[in-house]
């Protein structure tokens, strides 16, 4: 009788902890390819700032794993699932026998498919020791290119500026962050990072990364010319890591197929985080999340399911990003939407509201936590507050709560 994690980061911490808190007591054991579980989203940031130390970015220190009776199997990948015999086999030959066995495994960067692909100098930032790699290669003065203007090649833009090197980004679309927010939010956002210095090309086509004679990255060839770069990094999205899922034989679609208790096409078997692909009641679709916010909850979820506490996954997502000293919150999934409306203006709070006729779906909120929190409220409630009354700047906004 026992619990088996494979993938030791966020949501592997939070489902330990959770179920221990429920009073669950039998062996928990933690599969991880790292090292003890840590947090991702300051890699790009405070982490490759230098500004974040590595003991604060552990989201657990190794005693609380003694105190918690977690064995560790750290540094070791889990190769294949015998469902039938309801145990998992290890890279270093051992098994492992589990009643519930939990894929936390996350979600890994897509490669860019070119000529000078592999040479030395072009980075993605997913670990931890991508990010150290990355740090030892920033110089002041030096260029770095990063291919990609999403969540990654911003953020990485954004430090790698501060600590002064000249920095251009090449996104493919006509807009920033277009996965993920709508054209004023791109616009403010390119609007900010030109105040600083970065030069972002737009629909540019990057075709293929030129070497010097040692092997090391020194350009990077689009179909408007040449850019001299001592080092690219690449942010082009990421994909699920859901291959051990599909050689057990267990449904996969954009991730790893959940039902409302992220329980995956085998009772015994759940899915959480960022491989997962979920119902959502309140979206009225399948979605697959990449956040902290949805590993943590979906942990949460499966560890009341586990305890016997039978509970479904359905939650208005969240999300942030740090830009330079800009917050951006992001409450709820715009997908869908017809209207956007913004209250306030840059240097000042600004938040942009995402409607769909008259029901409100997101909202983005940029240094803005307030506008944030009472969106989050308001979407979590299903209220939908008139877009006049939103772009109004006397509107007070804590009332619409109660309205
Ligand atoms: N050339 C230039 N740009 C490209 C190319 C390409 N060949 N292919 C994709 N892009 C652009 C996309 O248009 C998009 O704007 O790269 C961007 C990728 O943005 P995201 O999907 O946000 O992916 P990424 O920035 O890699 O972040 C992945 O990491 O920060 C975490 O969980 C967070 O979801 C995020 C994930």
């Amino acid at each position: 009788m026992s619990v088996v994690i494979i993938g030791a980061g966020q949501a592997a911490a939070q489902l330990i902890d959770s179920l221990r808190r429920r009073g669950y007591a039998n062996a928990i054991t933690l599969v991880g390819e790292e090292g003890l579980p840590y947090q991702r989203p300051p890699l790009s940031k405070k982490y490759l700032a230098g500004e974040l130390s590595l003991d604060r970015l552990q989201l657990r220190q190794r005693a609380y794993f003694d105190e918690h009776r977690v064995e560790l199997r750290l540094g070791c990948r889990a190769t294949a699932i015998d469902r039938h015999a309801k145990c998992v086999r290890l890279d270093d030959g051992a098994l492992l026998n589990y009643e519930h066995l939990i894929l936390a495994t996350g979600s890994h960067p897509r490669r860019l498919q070119m000529a000078g692909a592999d040479l030395a100098g072009v980075h993605y930032l997913r670990s931890l020791s991508d990010a150290d790699q990355l740090r030892t290669e920033v110089h002041v003065g030096q260029r770095a290119v990063i291919v990609g203007g999403g969540y990654i090649g911003l953020e990485v833009a954004a430090t790698l500026r501060q600590l002064g090197m000249e920095v251009t980004v090449l996104e493919m679309a006509d807009r920033v962050m277009n996965r993920v927010v709508a054209e004023p939010v791109s616009r403010y956002y390119e609007r900010e990072h030109a105040s600083h210095g970065v030069k972002i090309e737009l629909g540019a086509r990057v075709l293929a990364l030129q070497g010097d004679t040692g092997g090391r990255v020194c350009s990077v060839e689009t179909d408007r010319g040449s850019i001299t770069a001592n080092l690219v990094v690449v942010g082009i999205g990421v994909l699920p890591t859901d291959e051990l899922a599909q050689q057990a034989g267990l449904s996969c679609d954009n991730g790893i197929v959940v039902d409302d208790y992220c329980r995956t096409s085998d009772p015994a078997i759940f899915a959480i985080g960022d491989c997962s692909n979920h119902p959502s009641a309140h979206y009225g679709r399948r979605i697959r999340l990449e956040s902290v916010d949805n590993a943590f909850e979906q942990a949460n979820t499966v560890a009341a399911n586990i305890t016997g506490t039978p509970t479904k996954h359905d939650r208005v997502p969240w999300f942030w990003s740090d830009q330079y000293d800009v917050k951006l919150q992001i409450a709820g999934l715009n997908t869908g939407y017809d209207r956007v409306v913004t209250r306030g203006a840059a240097p000042g709070p600004v938040s942009f509201w995402y409607y769909r006729g008259e029901t409100l779906l997101a909202v983005d909120a940029a240094n803005d936590p307030r506008g944030y929190m009472i969106g989050k409220r308001l979407i979590e409630g299903g209220k939908s507050p008139a877009p006049a009354l939103i772009a109004d700047p006397d509107t007070d906004m804590k009332a619409l709560l109660t309205a």
